[in-house]
């Protein structure tokens, strides 16, 4: 088979590196990829992930047999619609499953609706309305997010009632992340423990994947500002056999028969995450796509064929096949760009690597990085997802920062304590 992969970050490697395991794949194409994911596949360079007419002129010309479509904005925008009139097979949701993630005011009032435990919460057109509403309700912290999409950036905590019209400003006025900020959602702040949890789904039948635990901001200690995640570990150990049980029966089988009554059957990888707080599990956000760094410790935890998993999902005899996993843990730690998630400079040689972008002892999924001249460069904020696996999360988190100590490039950046909230 031809498969070809959409997108450019570690997650898409750690999706090529898996399928690369398939005996049922011959060839693999990424598009567009970046420098590491070159020596795992063919990268058409100066692709756009967002290109439909690109991609599926391409899936043609090259004859490809399924295309995985791994990034949020092309699914919302419908790339698998396209490729699907255009009699080509695909990974991933439909336009109207993937406003799941799309519109925050579509997924929380699918949740209202259907009796999904999550944060209380108004939806708004407008600022004054949103400035009276937290007024009245008086409750601190409050939780502002933009409709739709936002890079994970569109979710601000205010503190008090100046920090969130602060927000509702940025957000809706300022338009800091653009048509996005049209409608907000004002919530609740919940407390507790964050889980990620990935799920195959066919729509009728729901496989949750090992748990994992990200690490959203920058700094050590939960500090700085949000990122798009600065490592993970997998499983996580908050999320017991009871607590998936419930989350089995309050969240993931009633969110896909709501999509499926809804008319919005959801085909793909649904992400739930979800606050385990003291009346239950709660669903902080829906994500209609592999998370990114989660995947970087999910899959490396797969022992069955993902290519096999894409079938059954197409043919929805997902309740047929057994998934199973690997009894070890996984850890990845990010390298990241110094000043990122802000600014920072690109393009410094980095150090360490062989040829093929990898290093004994760890399995390195590169994110920002350009291949050229014999070297391998960064290229972008996230650079290198740093991952190993380990009978238990304390060996693989040390075989993680043994590898780290190899690597080096001029003002990287990475946390120092990914996986100690686990321990
Ligand atoms: P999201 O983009 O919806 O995942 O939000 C980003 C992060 O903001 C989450 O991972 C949480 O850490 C935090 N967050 C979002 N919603 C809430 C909430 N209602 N209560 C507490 N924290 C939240
Ligand atoms: N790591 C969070 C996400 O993929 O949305």
């Amino acid at each position: 088979m031809k498969i070809l992969v959409v997108g450019s970050g570690g997650r898409e490697h750690a999706i090529i590196r898996k399928l690369k395991e398939s005996p049922k794949v011959d060839t693999i194409y990424a598009y567009p990829g970046n420098g590491g994911i070159s020596a795992d596949a063919i990268c058409v360079e100066g692709g756009k992930a967002t290109d439909i007419p690109g991609v599926v002129a391409f899936a043609k010309e090259h004859q490809i047999d399924r295309v995985v479509v791994a990034p949020d904005d092309p699914l919302v925008l419908g790339m698998v619609d396209a490729l699907n009139e255009a009699g080509i097979r695909t990974f991933g949701p439909k336009a109207n499953a993937a406003i799941l993630e799309g519109s925050k005011v579509f997924s929380k009032n699918l949740m209202k609706k259907y009796g999904i435990p999550t944060a209380a919460y108004e939806t708004f057109d407008n600022p004054k309305d949103a400035e009276s509403y937290i007024q009245r309700q008086n409750q601190y912290p409050v939780v502002i997010k933009a409709d739709g999409l936002a890079l994970g950036k569109g979710v601000l905590i205010a503190q008090n009632y100046e920090d969130a019209c602060q927000a509702l400003k940025t957000i809706m006025e300022d338009k800091a992340f653009g048509a996005s900020g049209n409608h907000v959602v004002v919530e609740e702040f919940l407390e507790g423990v964050e889980v990620s949890v990935l799920a195959f789904t066919d729509s009728k039948t729901v496989k949750p994947m090992v748990s994992s635990m990200d690490h959203k901001r920058a700094m050590d200690g939960d500090q700085g500002l949000n990122t798009g995640g600065m490592g993970t570990i997998a499983p996580n150990p908050h999320y017991t056999q009871q607590v998936a049980q419930q989350c089995m029966e309050r969240i993931f089988l009633p969110t896909i028969a709501a999509m499926e009554k809804e008319g919005r059957p959801f085909k793909g990888c649904l992400y739930f995450g979800l606050m385990l707080t003291k009346k239950g599990p709660y669903v902080i956000e829906y994500n209609c796509r592999f998370g990114d760094p989660e995947t970087q410790v999910v899959l490396p935890l797969l022992e069955t064929d993902l290519e096999e998993i894409f079938e059954a999902i197409d043919g929805q005899r997902l309740d047929q096949l057994e998934i199973c996993w690997k009894n070890q843990a996984a850890a990845c730690v990010i390298l990241a760009s110094g000043g990122y998630p802000v600014s920072y400079q690109k393009g410094y040689p980095i150090h360490g690597l062989d040829e093929k972008g990898q290093l004994d002892g760890a399995c390195i999924y590169h994110a920002g990085t350009k291949y050229a001249d014999g070297q391998y460069l960064t290229n972008g904020g996230r650079v290198l997802g740093v991952t190993t696996t380990g009978d238990t999360l304390p060996q693989a988190l040390q075989r993680a920062y043994d590898a780290v100590k190899k690597i080096d490039f001029t003002d990287m950046h990475y946390r120092k304590d990914i996986g100690a909230k686990a321990l």
